[in-house]
């Protein structure tokens, strides 16, 4: 038995590029997966001890706070404020959670109904076109101008009208785009003349180089009376597997995806939260090691591209390329020349949406030297394609 709305649907595409890999190993190949984002660096010794400690403390085993564990809101409290300059009331503007992909999707699922209309990047992380669609509203995809930035002004009026809330996601995956604070500004100034919550995913917050800074839209005088933004340990601390993050800012929205939590389940795992608070407390030594890595991943693989004929540009954040699929290939066929040839796992641009339609991602999962043997042997698929 399956829901109408789980029903229509379409199948997560991160599933079938798993069955594709599965079937090519089960054929015997070696492969080198840059496909999925999951960050293969180990968990930082601190953190580690923090999570052992925590199992071993009875007191911590019982079921945990609903909304969050003191000790986490008290370490995201300060790392807000270190970080971003940003303060926060812990008992209204924070709410842990086991991911923020789960949380957005509950956000969703808390706040919208069915008719309304949620605003997304057309190029967009999956979740964010089928959380709306499991709550039987319409996400409406806003196409981006070529600088990343959302062309607010191509979102038809009716859509506008029945729209409760506007996700946006810098630095963004797949495409890398990054935004000043300025931007943040016109959003909040949008969100306030249209009425709608502002959703920042701000998973890559602290994937960035070259000396670029990741801002919060939080940063905004008067966001917190129409933002929320994610945060996760998943990307800066090698901990997706984890699952603790949070979401700070408008105390209405935290206090309704409290509300809808505590109907489903019992907070986040005091343990992962343990974790967390280990890592926040802790960032400014965890970060740096994390972030040199990405770097040097990013090099040796736009090196590479450079050194075989891609005039690729270089990304200012985030963990991955987006590059533009070579003429004569579909999303598809693309992955599977690459699987069935030189044996490399790439994720095709529709997996986020149709506007991703035509390019596909490469995460740095694997280390540079790796990286730059796959960039060898994609350019060894097909000649050099058009600058990105
Ligand atoms: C933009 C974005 N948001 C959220 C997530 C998921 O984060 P979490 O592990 O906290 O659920 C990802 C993971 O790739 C992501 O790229």
């Amino acid at each position: 038995m399956t829901s109408r709305l789980l029903s229509a649907i379409p199948q997560y595409v991160f599933w079938e590029l798993d069955a594709r890999r599965a079937a090519a190993r089960a054929a015997g190949r070696t492969l080198i997966d840059v496909g999925i984002g999951s960050p293969d660096q180990p968990i930082a010794p601190v953190v580690v001890e923090a999570m052992q400690r925590a199992a071993a403390e009875r007191a911590l085993s019982g079921y945990p706070y609903f909304k969050g564990d003191p000790a986490f809101f008290a370490a995201v409290t300060r790392y807000m404020d270190e970080r971003f300059a940003v303060r926060l009331d812990p008992t209204r503007e924070l709410i842990a959670l086991a991911g923020s992909k789960e949380g957005l999707a509950e956000l969703v699922l808390a706040s919208v109904n069915p008719g309304d209309v949620v605003l997304i990047p057309a190029v967009h992380y999956p979740v964010y076109a089928r959380a709306p669609k499991l709550a039987g509203a319409t996400a409406v995809c806003v196409p981006t101008l070529p600088d990343g930035r959302l062309d607010l002004d191509a979102i038809a009026p009716d859509d506008l009208t029945r729209a409760r809330m506007l996700v946006v996601n810098y630095p963004t995956n797949p495409t890398t785009a990054t935004v000043t604070l300025a931007e943040y500004e016109r959003l909040v100034a949008f969100a306030q003349r249209h009425a709608l919550l502002l959703v920042s995913d701000l998973a890559y917050s602290e994937l960035s180089f070259d000396g670029f800074v990741v801002p919060s839209v939080l940063q905004v005088p008067g966001a917190h009376a129409v933002a929320v933004e994610l945060h996760t340990c998943s990307k800066s601390f090698n901990m997706a597997g984890v699952r603790i993050a949070f979401m700070a800012g408008n105390a209405q929205a935290i206090e309704t995806l409290d509300q809808y939590r505590a109907n489903i389940g019992y907070g986040v795992s005091t343990f992962a939260q343990r974790a967390g608070t280990a890592a926040f407390t802790h960032h400014a030594t965890i970060v740096p090691p994390v972030v040199a890595e990405y770097r040097a991943r990013r090099d040796a693989l736009v090196g590479a591209f450079h050194a075989h004929g891609w005039p690729i540009s270089t990304p200012m954040a985030t963990m991955y390329l987006w590059l533009p699929i070579p003429a004569g290939f579909d999303d598809w066929g693309w992955v599977d020349a690459l699987i069935a040839g030189p044996g490399v796992v790439v994720t095709p641009g529709i997996a986020f949406g149709e506007a991703g339609r035509g390019h596909f991602r490469i995460s740095f999962v694997q280390p540079p030297d790796a990286l730059a043997r796959a960039a060898a042997l994609i350019a060894s698929v097909t000649s050099p394609v058009p600058a990105s």
